[in-house]
């Protein structure tokens, strides 16, 4: 297979290291460390960003970079163009991560209780602008390549497929680049300020760019043009996408500058409102999102009953497909991990206007914001890739089936029962087992992702690596 069909491989591969190591691996230490006792020191505090950083930059982003950089050319009717820079780019978004969660942790430790102390940490902290160099050195790739293979393909159609997904897609990119800068930006500040942790307003504005810009708005369009024909639902109306785009964008603006409140406002309460009002757009627009792709309801016909209808001998001679499904389950029960995904968006969108309902009306949260966050990062993100990969990328590299149907179940029972402990303990963290609860969850989220790891390696690899099974005495 030629080089730019198979791009996406090394992007799922990295994008896999990173979740079980800094990712989910970090994950389970921040949250089994204060359950054993250990207090949250300047430690826990910059791995808390590291994992954030190796979670959204390294897990969910390379996943959505690979996948986009097959899917968004073949969407507008061409292949990826200049594909020898995908591993320029990818080199410089490993090392970018890779030194970032190594350093992040490290100038905590090293500049012990005298915070700007050693002169280890200063380096460290030169090491943390380096990496952010290197993940805007990176997207810069990453847009050359998009913007050659767009100039080169065929003109726009009205029925293109790209074209009712072209606006999410374009502020995906347009997140992805604005949070590399703010990167590189809060990456100098940190040096100038001899610290170890990034400012917290800005910081929150930088993970909230890259979830709610970024990481959200791709993997809607991949869904709106995908899931329809993985799932035989209908094609969601193309010109209600527009507006709910527009009423996405403001909600994130709001958000945003709201969030950065104490900088550019003197005034709280007009902040407060802002943000909450911000929360508010976002939360409808991700509703009235779910309602049209109509998962899980399923209230509209399915597309293909608008075609032609297949003559009756032709269909009898096929072998039946799953009830409501075109496969006959070589995929697993991947949709399971598809409907909680959205389940958990649904979940984390209610929270999202209750709690800015409440930022607008009396300037406080009903939940803990880490509610939303994390139900919108374990509970979607993570669970609708690890449905997407089974259902995706055995085709994208040329194979029929997933090695494992029973890995994929494993993986929807463990992705949720980690989003579910992540999140339920925080409604109620008096309750006995709450905590015991919120220090598994780590583990088992990283045992989620390691079942995919396992059953991609096992698809994916060469057929003479797979062993010979010793034939049974009766078959010979
Ligand atoms: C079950 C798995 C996970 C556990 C146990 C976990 C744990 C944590 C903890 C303890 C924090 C600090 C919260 C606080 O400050 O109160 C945190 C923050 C964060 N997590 Fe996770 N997390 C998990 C999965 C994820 C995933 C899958 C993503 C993204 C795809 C993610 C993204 C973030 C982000 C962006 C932050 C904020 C980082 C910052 O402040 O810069 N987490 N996580």
């Amino acid at each position: 297979m030629e080089n730019r069909q198979r791009v996406h491989e090394p992007f799922v591969f990295f994008a896999l290291f990173f979740a079980l190591t800094a990712g989910f691996g970090y994950a389970a230490v921040l949250v089994i460390a204060p359950a054993l006792g250990y207090s949250a020191g300047p430690w826990w505090l910059a791995t808390v960003q590291a994992h954030g950083y190796a979670q959204l930059f390294g897990w969910a982003g390379l996943f959505v970079l690979g996948v986009g950089l097959f899917f968004i050319p073949r969407l507008r009717g061409t292949v990826l163009a200049r594909p020898e820079l995908a591993s320029g780019a990818l080199a410089c978004f490993i090392l970018g991560i890779g030194l970032r969660v190594l350093l992040q942790p490290a100038v905590a430790i090293l500049a012990g209780p005298a915070v700007s102390g050693s002169a280890w940490a200063s380096v460290a902290r030169l090491g943390i602008v380096v990496s952010a160099l290197l993940q805007v050195a990176g997207t810069l790739l990453v847009i050359v390549m998009l913007t050659a293979t767009f100039r080169r393909a065929p003109p726009l159609g009205t029925q293109a497929p790209l074209r009712p997904v072209r606006g999410l897609l374009a502020l995906g990119l347009i997140s992805l680049a604005v949070s590399g800068l703010l990167n590189l930006l809060l990456a100098i500040d940190l040096v100038a300020r001899s610290g170890y942790t990034y400012l917290y307003a800005w910081d929150d504005a930088l993970t909230h760019l890259m979830i709610m810009g970024f990481i959200v708005p791709i993997s809607l369009a991949l869904s709106v043009r995908n899931l329809p024909l993985f799932m035989r639902l209908a094609f969601p109306p193309r010109r209600e996408l527009g507006p709910l785009l527009a009423v996405l964008v403001l909600g994130l603006i709001a958000r945003l500058i709201g969030g950065i409140e104490q900088t550019f406002f003197p005034l709280p309460a007009f902040a407060w409102q802002l943000t909450g009002l911000g929360q508010v757009l976002e939360g409808s627009a991700l509703l009235a999102f779910i309602w049209m792709i109509d998962i899980p309801l399923r209230r509209k016909h399915p597309w293909t009953e608008s075609r032609i209808p297949t003559p009756p001998d032709v269909a009898a001679a096929r072998k039946p497909t799953r009830k409501n499904y075109p496969d006959y389950g070589e995929y697993g029960r991947f949709e399971l991990l598809i409907i909680s995904a959205y389940l958990w968006l649904a979940f984390a969108a209610i929270i999202a206007v209750l709690n800015g309902g409440a930022e607008i009306v009396s300037a406080s949260v009903i939940f803990d914001p880490d509610v939303e966050r994390h139900a919108l990062t374990v509970g979607y993100i993570t669970l609708l890739i690890l449905g997407m990969a089974v259902r995706m990328l055995p085709g994208f590299s040329g194979k029929q089936k997933v090695a494992s149907t029973r890995l994929v179940l494993a993986t929807f029972c463990l992705g949720n029962l980690a989003a579910f402990l992540r999140v339920a303990p925080l409604l109620k963290p008096d309750l006995p087992l709450s905590s015991a609860g919120l220090a598994s969850s780590g583990v088992i989220g990283w045992l989620a992702v390691a079942a995919l790891a396992v059953n991609l390696w096992r698809t994916f690899r060469p057929p003479q690596a797979r062993k010979a099974r010793p034939a049974s005495p009766s078959s010979t």
